[in-house]
């Protein structure tokens, strides 16, 4: 019996079974990225046709693309489903940082509402709880009423309602607050920013995107008082205030759709966005197990949290 297998294979705590009889769990593998993919491509798109609003992955080869940059990272944890020899569903933790966040989770439409993504659920809480993770997130499109059952049911809190928006670059300027690539000696400064708005850091994230080059720090009065890891639904951005977060967001050359992540409770930003011609595409919830400090700042999430 696999790791995995023990780990699912008995009830949860909770007394929930965790893997319907002719179900395998298993590590992804490269191998598994086209099948994968497809699924992640048609989960998505058939829930979006039945709402009226367009796939969030524009064509298959988006969705094989991402699929192919979680299942090789070695940041994401990765577990597919199988039933009589074939791929029915995947999903992937995401453990760079000290919170790990769920996402994505799929499965195969023909599939679906058979507790496959609860088996899938179960082997990634199990994981994050071997690697003492001391919180889970996971950001959930709201109008899934299937989701939000679900990961509620698995413990799961909503902390916070987002609104994913998009629209033109903005090409503004904000006098005093300098945006500009950041550079290796900024990270610190970054971390401790999100340390202290957070009450973690996400170090595992701003990381690599400093070494893409993607990470931009807004300076203000010679300090670092916010950073974006990049501007878009798989980025994040913390900010001392909601001006260091404009000038972030001001000097974005695109805000493509499905777009940023604004938490709606911040009202200010929320009014900002919209005030600048920025569109809600959808709105979703952030869903939290263990710890979570509500922001003493301003910030955009990612899809993960
Ligand atoms: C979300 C998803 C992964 C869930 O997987 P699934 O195999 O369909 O779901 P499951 O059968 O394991 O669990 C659904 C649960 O929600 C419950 N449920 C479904 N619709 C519900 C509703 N409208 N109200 C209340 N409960 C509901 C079911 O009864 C079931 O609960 P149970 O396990 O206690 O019986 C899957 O539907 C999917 O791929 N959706 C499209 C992609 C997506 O949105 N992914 C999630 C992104 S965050």
């Amino acid at each position: 019996m696999s790791a995995l297998e023990a780990l699912t294979s008995a009830p949860s705590r909770a007394g929930i079974e965790l893997r319907p009889a002719g179900l395998t769990l298993r590590e992804t593998v490269p191998s598994d990225i086209t099948e994968c993919g497809r699924i992640l491509y048609e989960a998505f798109a058939t829930l979006a046709a039945e709402h009226g609003f367009p796939a969030d992955f524009p064509n298959v080869g988006v969705a094989t693309g991402c699929m192919r940059g979680l299942v090789t990272n070695p940041g994401f944890y990765g577990v597919a489903a199988e039933r009589n020899g074939r791929i029915i569903g995947s999903a992937f933790l995401d453990e760079r940082s000290t919170i790990a966040a769920i996402g994505p989770v799929s499965v195969d439409p023909s599939a679906q509402d058979a507790r496959v993504g609860r088996a899938l659920m179960g082997a990634l809480l199990a994981r994050a709880e071997t690697q003492r993770a001391p919180g889970v997130r996971l950001v959930q499109i709201s109008y899934h009423n299937r989701s939000l059952s679900l990961y509620a049911k698995l413990g799961f809190d909503v902390r916070e309602t987002f609104a994913a928006m998009y629209g033109e670059a903005l090409h503004l300027e904000l006098p005093g607050y300098e945006v500009r690539p950041a550079r290796p000696e900024d990270e610190a400064a970054c971390n401790a920013l999100c340390l202290r708005i957070h009450g973690h850091d996400r170090a595992g994230e701003v990381r690599p995107a400093l070494a893409k080059g993607k990470l931009r720090v807004v300076e203000r009065l010679g300090r670092v008082t916010g950073y974006a890891t990049g501007i878009g639904y798989f980025h994040h951005a913390v900010a001392e205030t909601n001006d260091d977060l404009y000038a972030l967001v001001g000097a974005a050359s695109r805000i493509d759709r499905p777009g940023i992540v604004v938490p709606l409770s911040n009202g200010d930003l929320f009014r900002w966005c919209l005030a600048h011609g920025l569109r809600v595409f959808f709105v979703m919830n952030l869903m939290a197990i263990g710890i979570y400090q509500q922001p003493r700042g301003a910030y955009l999430a990612s899809v993960g949290y």
